[in-house]
């Protein structure tokens, strides 16, 4: 076997973005978000062009020297190429350029291991990992054990001990034993999950959507959230309490992109494992995007070939940049199906809020409210909430008004009044006497 000294790594990056004639156009700027999502400081983005790949260097070698000369005088710690490159390509670059090389599904694999946050997640992207790593096995890496952290390097560790081919094998026999465990109890464990009645509002999208610019802006509008136990322990979860849902958890999830090699579908879905729990997803969409149909495809696809057959509501954002107005559609009279907002600019915000809640609440109905002179505030209200359709008087001087709301929500605002509900809705204020578990149930 070979001796040679794996470098490093570390943030600092050159991205190299190959045109080549016989594979497919990869986007040079998804590419870069990619890199950013991973921590990469981007120093230079190279285009070369190729017919076909170089099978020793993937590129030219005029292209090699030029890159290797870059990466001196930058101070570069990684070079990142958004193709698939060979173990044996890989190293032969390294040579050239005196620091670490990786591959586009190095760089995905190391924003899954970021990402990851369940259990199943950790221990499927750690596999996929250590599969890859194997391909690319040589001796020499004990400078490594320092264990330094850095783009590629997280995750599993790349000691002398590792990376024996013969511990790898065995570490990787492991994890798809505790793998396969992990599995079985999962199922009990949902159930679990789901008699806490705390309902999950999941955000889905490809990546650079917005996902996290809007899980931020949910997350920070709500005061509940700041100190919740959650903010602390992960990043992508927060508690919040909003009016009329009552307490919901809110999560952002990794996101998707096209062209994902092949050998880590199955690691992208693990990451997505608990959105499988969501009790609604919100699928983030980039509305200024060209490639918007695609992306909506991509990402819906996916889910439903991991099973996630839940209530979902689409979210155009960045209608700042694509003209929308910010509105909801309702797919049924009753049923939010998309919302059009802008997380830069807070267009539609308070109707996103709306929707998720109608989502979570049930569908709309009509009632006819009569409500007595001295209940005049509930009007100011439903008027805010936007529900009304139709309003006048009786012989009597009382208003009447024709609304279409949640119950829910009209239970809740009424109840806030302190206003027997028979004084207003008569007959119709039966189908609100039920007991709260029943309807804790139901957002379960
Ligand atoms: P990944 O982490 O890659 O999955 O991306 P993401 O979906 O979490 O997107 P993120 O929130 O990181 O936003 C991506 C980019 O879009 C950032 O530069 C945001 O500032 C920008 N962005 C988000 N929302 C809006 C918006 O409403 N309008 C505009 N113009 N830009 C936005």
């Amino acid at each position: 076997m070979e001796y040679f000294d794996r470098h490093e790594g570390g943030e600092r990056a050159i991205l190299v973005h190959v045109n080549v004639q016989i594979l497919q156009d990869l986007d040079a700027e998804e590419f870069q978000l990619l890199a950013q999502s991973a921590g990469a400081e981007i120093l230079e983005q190279i285009t070369a062009q190729r017919q076909k790949p170089d099978p020793k260097l993937f590129i030219g070698s005029g292209k090699a020297e030029e890159i290797a000369q870059l990466v001196e005088s930058l101070e570069a710690e990684l070079v990142i190429f958004d193709h698939a490159l060979s173990p044996a390509q890989e190293r032969n670059l390294e040579k050239v350029f005196k620091c670490r090389v990786i591959d586009r599904t190095g760089l995905i694999l190391d924003i899954f291991a970021q990402r990851a946050r369940t259990h199943e997640g950790k221990l499927q992207v750690e596999l996929a990992q250590l599969e890859h790593l194997s391909t690319r096995l040589v001796r020499g890496w004990t400078h490594l054990e320092r264990q330094k952290g850095g783009i590629g390097l997280r995750g599993p560790g790349e000691s002398q001990l590792e990376t024996d081919r013969r511990l790898l094998r065995v570490r990787m026999g492991q994890l798809k034993e505790k793998l396969d465990k992990v599995r079985q109890t999962r199922v009990q464990g949902r159930a679990a999950r789901q008699k806490a009645a705390i309902p999950t509002v999941s955000i889905v999208g490809y990546t650079n959507a917005g996902k996290s610019t809007l899980f931020n802006i949910l997350a920070q509008s709500d005061v509940y959230a700041a100190d919740q136990l959650f903010a602390t322990l992960d990043p992508t979860l927060r508690r919040l309490s909003w009016d009329g849902v009552g307490a919901l958890v809110l999560a952002d999830t990794v996101g998707f992109v096209r062209d994902l090699p092949h050998a880590l579908v199955e690691s992208f879905k693990a990451t997505l494992e608990e959105t499988l729990e969501a009790t609604l997803l919100l699928h983030v969409i980039d509305s200024s995007s060209p490639e918007m149909m695609e992306q909506i495809d991509a990402v819906e696809k996916v889910l439903k070939e991991i099973g996630a057959d839940i209530q979902m509501l689409r979210v155009y954002n960045k209608i700042d940049r694509s003209a929308e107005d910010a509105k909801i559609i309702y797919a049924k009279p009753d049923l939010p199906e998309r919302v059009y907002v802008s997380a830069h600019s807070g267009q539609g915000l308070d109707l996103l809020k709306q929707a998720v809640q109608e989502c979570l609440l049930g569908h709309r109905q009509p009632f006819q409210l009569n409500i007595k002179p001295q209940y005049g505030k509930l009007k100011t209200q439903l008027y805010n909430l936007n529900v009304i359709q139709d309003e006048h008087y009786d012989d009597f001087g009382n208003l009447i008004l024709d609304i279409l709301i949640a119950p829910q929500k009209l239970e809740e605002t009424i109840k806030k009044l302190h206003v027997p509900m028979e004084d207003i809705l008569g007959e119709q204020a039966k189908q609100f006497q039920r007991p709260l578990e029943a309807f804790e149930k139901e957002m379960s």
